[in-house]
């Protein structure tokens, strides 16, 4: 039945042990019941700071279990999906909601192919200094240049059309027109107001909607490699459309076509970040959707929010971390030190999981099978394992506290060669499955985002007028 991973059948036994070995830990994990149901709103939930445990909407993507470390894709278990799967069959999961049969996925493959080419995209981002920029930033921006097409939605707010503003020929702009402040003074693009059609509605229809996630999740791979390229200052590389997704990044990447195990691994790479419930970027990028804005903005939202070191920027700061430790020997008086400063350990902890992360699981074991090739990798890896057992055997007993997705991620990638600042943009070109099957899901029943926060300021302060006002400190500068 499985013949799909015959010539990498060493990590699908890697990925059998690590589900094994979690069964055997925690058990066959259970849903837990009360966020496991659907809802009668207004609902009635314990609100933490960040929002913790408030339940924002109902949703059949994905479900994490945090007490057992289960993650589910639409009723399938994460270790099934990466021992069975690959990344093409998990995002036509998470966004159409079954996994295709043949020529579904035929399809669907085919549109991959045809989104995956963006020289127009490209030569626009190799506009920007991408060397000198960061990689997530640039990210952002390609992804954000993927939308071209003006529609008569953006039209009302007056914005010159970028492609005459692309293709303007540079003596027609009135340089010498003196920028006085007046709105038109250094670019005179001719206001192109596009008509409104007939048929045209406030939102994207539900096909141009999914269209354009495919898009997404096809193209941002080709930005995030183009986005690679560049900071080498070498050319981005066109698609293979005979190589899969995970075998296309790498080939875009680093010019040389992946082995089978470097594909495969980057698949389950993929695979295992694609969706993780409400995390913050998911959250960025609905409330952005909700507004009706578009999906590249809404998927824009989601990548800024994922660069944050408490996010998905976290797996680049582990890589720097290890390097800083040092030698596994040194873990141990570096852990005291952390703790005396009460720094936060990169890679550990997480919001939901109060038990072993599922994905560090199968992504631990995956680094320790790719350092075997590299010698010069097994002190970090090392040091890793090192700090892993430090921090599960005080801070895990005391608080609940192990590693999450991010703490091996970033040895597997940099054991295939890859850079640790395109660690996070990785992420999030798996990540753009999730963000878009949950903004469809949202859309279907959209109500815009809007919660409220208690306002503890004061009332009825007499305004003073600047000059009276004297000597204060900077409310903010403690
Ligand atoms: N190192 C040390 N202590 C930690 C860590 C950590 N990585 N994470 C949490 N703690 C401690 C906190 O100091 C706090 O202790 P206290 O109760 O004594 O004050 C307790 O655990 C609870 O921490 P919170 O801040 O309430 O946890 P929260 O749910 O808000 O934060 C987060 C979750 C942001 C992931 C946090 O664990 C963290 O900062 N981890 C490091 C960054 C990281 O790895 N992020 C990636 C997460 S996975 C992902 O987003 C893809």
């Amino acid at each position: 039945m499985y013949t799909l991973h015959e010539e990498t059948k060493e990590i699908t036994d890697i990925i059998l042990a690590a589900r094994d070995k979690a069964r055997e830990e925690v058990g066959k994990s259970e849903p837990e019941a009360q966020f496991a149901k659907p809802m009668t709103w207004p609902v009635q939930c314990t609100v933490g700071p960040g929002l913790e445990g408030a339940i924002a909407c109902e949703s059949k993507v994905g479900y994490v279990n945090g007490s057992k470390g289960m993650l589910v894709y639409r009723g399938y278990d994460i270790f099934d999906l990466c021992a069975y799967s690959t990344f093409e069959e998990v995002s036509y999961l998470l966004v159409h909601g079954e996994l295709p049969n043949t020529s579904q996925l035929r399809e669907f493959n085919c549109s991959l192919a045809r989104f995956r080419s963006l020289p127009m995209t490209l030569r626009r981002l190799g506009g920007f200094p991408v060397e000198n920029i960061n990689t997530m930033a640039a990210l952002r921006i390609g992804t954000m240049m993927m939308r071209q097409r003006l529609s008569f939605r953006d039209s009302q707010s007056a914005r010159p059309d970028p492609n005459t503003a692309i293709s303007a020929d540079e003596d027609s702009i009135p340089m010498e027109t003196k920028p006085m402040g007046e709105p038109h003074a250094i670019y005179e693009f001719k206001k192109k107001q596009l008509e409104r059609p007939k048929d045209a509605r406030e939102t994207q229809d539900e096909s141009e909607s999914v269209q354009s996630c495919m898009h997404l999740i096809s193209g941002m791979a080709t930005i995030a490699a183009g986005v690679a390229r560049m900071r080498e200052e070498k050319m981005p590389i066109e698609p293979d459309t005979e190589l899969s997704h995970a075998a296309n990044l790498l080939y875009m990447m680093t010019g040389r076509k992946p082995t089978p195990i470097e594909e495969r691994v980057m698949d389950v790479a993929l695979i295992l970040h694609a969706d993780h419930g409400m995390n913050a970027s998911t959250f960025a990028s609905m409330v952005v959707a909700s507004t009706l804005s578009d999906i590249y903005f809404s998927v824009g939202a989601g990548i800024a929010a994922l660069n944050g070191p408490l996010h998905g920027g976290a797996n680049e700061q582990v890589l720097r971390l290890l390097q800083e430790i040092g030698p596994a020997a040194k873990v141990s008086s570096w852990f005291e030190q952390a703790t005396r400063e009460k720094r936060r350990i990169m890679g550990f902890g997480h919001r939901v999981y109060k038990a072993y992360d599922p994905r560090a699981r199968i992504l631990g074991p995956l680094a320790k099978f790719l350092i075997q090739e590299k010698k010069e990798m097994r002190p970090l890896y090392n040091t890793a394992r090192e700090l892993e057992k430090k921090v599960v055997t005080t801070l895990g007993a005391e608080k609940k506290i192990f590693p999450n997705v991010d703490f091996y991620s970033g040895i597997v990638y940099a054991a295939m060669g890859i850079e640790p600042e395109l660690f996070t943009p990785i992420f999030a070109v798996s990540r753009v499955s999730g963000w878009c099957a949950r903004i469809l899901e949202y859309l279907d029943n959209n109500r815009i985002f809007r919660p409220r926060a208690m306002y503890i300021g004061e009332f009825d302060k007499e305004y003073v007028p600047i000059g009276k006002r004297g000597a204060k400190k900077n409310a903010r500068k403690k």
